[in-house]
């Protein structure tokens, strides 16, 4: 199905390696023009090269928690080099950190960064350079935002603040016709992602897990969340949609 996203031009924050390739490379699918961000240098390059065959991404280093000037340099180099900038997803997030009360002011900061403020930099720089009427956000959060799982403290509580930020700018850009979503994974699975390495360490407890807690009984693929992503972000056939949170997560939530 055409999603029309053809010529759009997206930033994708976060996309050398799992969620946020496989968001990128739908996009690309779909004949948008894509720029894709990660501090390692090396590992973009791999990325922008494994990408090549489905389209040709701007690739830019980035490190999306390193305050507003780096956000607006990236974001201003992003738009020169596409030509526009129409669809922003914020991907950067990291849940590795302590639980419960036991990090400290600093990890505090870190995990608020990386998972909440690189979220908020980047939606703001990019709502700036959108055209006067129309674009669209798309932000990545997690079902640890809205449910009491295992998960950090400190990310549970970013990843509930992107969903409250998906939410109140939805309603301010409204007018402007810029709409504004956010995706909640569950459990996905990916080459160096935090699953495989939880996966490598006790495979059966983590099988079990799953099994017991996801309905579906599966871990969920980057390829789940980069649809939902695409879904979200096509005028086409979600242009009616907005202030949504989309949990893509096997039916592990129990809430409404
Ligand atoms: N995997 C899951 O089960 C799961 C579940 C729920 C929600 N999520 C959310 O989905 C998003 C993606 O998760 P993932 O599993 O794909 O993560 P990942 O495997 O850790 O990949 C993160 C990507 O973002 C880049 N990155 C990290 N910090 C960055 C920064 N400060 N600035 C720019 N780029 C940065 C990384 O490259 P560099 O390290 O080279 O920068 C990498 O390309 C995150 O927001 C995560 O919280 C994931």
């Amino acid at each position: 199905m055409d999603l029309g996203l053809s010529g759009r031009c997206v930033v994708v924050t976060g996309s050398s390696r799992g969620i946020g390739f496989e968001i990128a490379r739908e996009f690309l699918r779909e004949g948008a023009r894509v720029t894709i961000t990660g501090r390692d240098e090396a590992r973009l390059r791999a990325a922008a090269a494994a990408l090549a065959p489905h389209g040709s991404p701007v690739a830019l280093t980035a490190d999306f928690a390193a305050g507003e000037q780096e956000v607006r340099r990236v974001l201003a180099s992003a738009k020169e080099r596409m030509g526009g900038l129409d669809i922003i997803v914020a991907n950067v997030g990291s849940g590795t950190g302590k639980r419960g009360l036991d990090a400290d002011e600093k990890e505090w900061h870190r995990i608020l960064e990386e998972n909440l403020l690189s979220a908020v930099l980047a939606t703001r720089e990019a709502v700036s350079l959108m055209p006067g009427n129309g674009g669209a956000v798309v932000l990545i959060s997690s079902i640890a935002g809205i449910e009491a799982l295992s998960a950090p403290l400190a990310y549970a509580t970013a990843k509930a603040g992107i969903i409250a930020l998906g939410k109140t700018l939805s309603r301010e850009l409204g007018p402007r016709g810029i709409r504004v979503n956010v995706v909640s994974p569950g459990n996905v699975l990916h080459p160096g992602g935090s699953w495989e390495k939880r996966r490598a360490a006790d495979p059966g407890g983590v099988d079990s897990y799953i099994k017991a807690e996801v309905p579906l009984g599966r871990f969920g693929t980057p390829l789940d969340i980069a649809s939902a992503v695409v879904f979200l972000a096509s005028d086409k056939v979600a242009g009616f949609v907005t202030g949504t949170n989309l949990v893509v997560d096997g039916g592990q939530t129990r809430g409404i």
